[in-house]
């Protein structure tokens, strides 16, 4: 890593955020270092855990393996963008109701990757579910509950679609 800085803008989790980052800093460094965004975990940092994933321009990312100078000008997506505690997105909500967290280390990286596979294919089967989460590993669980917490959650975001969503309105 050289003293070389640069700035980057990126629009995370829409809002445009600025930073000075360092030739050689990864995208999960700004993130957790620098905006304060820790869900992003740091596991591996070779791009073979998926810990770090996050959504790049609507495509999931090991953010370790980013540089963030190439990040620059594009859209970020992180867990802490997509529900609160009151308002959990339905990947979460669906992974807390299947069961499929338990010291949770996995747990952001594999609901961004699974949201980015819902996003481009909200009716996944299970083996393109298995496809596109091929990349995250869980050392608790195990893959099956993970798999239903996707597929339930395929469900309840194809409802929202189709507008049945009874009385959530
Ligand atoms: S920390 Fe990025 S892939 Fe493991
Ligand atoms: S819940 Fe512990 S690594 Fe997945």
């Amino acid at each position: 890593m050289t003293d070389k800085q640069y700035q980057i803008t990126l629009k995370l989790n829409g809002q445009t955020r600025s930073f000075e980052v360092e030739e050689g800093e990864t995208l999960l460094h700004v993130l957790r270092e620098r905006a304060g965004l820790t869900g992003a975990k740091k596991g591996c940092d070779l791009g073979e855990c998926g810990a770090c994933t996050v959504i790049l321009d609507g495509r999931a990312v090991n953010s370790c393996c980013v540089f963030a100078v190439s990040a620059d000008g594009k859209q970020v997506e992180t867990i802490e963008g997509i529900g609160s505690e009151e308002h959990p997105h339905p990947l979460q909500q669906a992974f807390m109701d299947a069961g499929a967290i338990q010291c949770g280390f996995c747990t952001p990286g594999m609901i961004m990757a699974a949201k980015a596979l819902l996003d481009r294919n909200p009716h996944p089967t299970r083996e393109e579910v298995r496809q596109a989460m091929s990349g995250n590993l869980c050392r608790c669980t195990g893959y099956e509950k993970i798999e239903q917490a996707i597929a339930m959650a395929a469900e309840v975001v194809a409802s929202y679609a189709e507008g049945k969503e009874g009385d959530r309105a």
